[in-house]
């Protein structure tokens, strides 16, 4: 049994110690916007928050979130910088296929939480990990960059 702390809510979850929080997240807990893609840390589909970090869910153990605080798709419309970076990616019609929107938007949040107006160099940085087989990244870039004036 483990204690998770998800969006807030604690949750007690019948599951083996290393099964990854991916799993839990959506399989237990049934939180399903955040995807699942490669499953190796490679293409940041599956990224979450924790503890304020973009954290790839599929590689991460519950053993290691243990009384951390993690933060999924469904709630980070919640903060100030999930907000901007939401209503960004809407005008300017970021998403093509949206499968690797969610993962892209918890990267761009976690990004202004650490720089509120990052550079493209820091943009880069931070996405940089997060594949969109549809090519939106140009969209993305302008799309953190407006959140970003609009004042996260
Ligand atoms: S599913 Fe986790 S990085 Fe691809
Ligand atoms: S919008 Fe299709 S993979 Fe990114």
């Amino acid at each position: 049994m483990a204690t998770l702390n998800i969006n807030g809510i604690t949750h007690q979850v019948d599951a083996p110690a290393d099964m990854p929080l991916l799993w839990v997240i959506r399989d237990i807990i049934g939180l399903t916007g955040t995807k699942f893609g490669c499953g190796i840390a490679q293409c940041g589909a599956c990224t979450v928050h924790v503890d304020g970090q973009a954290t790839r869910s599929c590689v991460l153990p519950i053993s290691a979130v243990g009384g951390k605080k993690i933060t999924t798709i469904e709630a980070i419309g919640e903060t100030s910088a999930g907000q901007a970076v939401q209503k960004a990616w809407l005008d300017l019609e970021v998403m093509q296929c949206g499968y690797c929107q969610s993962g892209q938007i918890m990267s761009a949040c976690a990004l202004l939480d650490q720089h509120p107006h990052p550079n493209d160099a820091q943009i880069d940085a931070a996405m940089a990990g997060n594949i969109c087989r549809c090519g939106t990244y140009p969209r993305i870039r302008a799309a953190i960059k407006v959140a970003a004036k609009e004042g996260v």
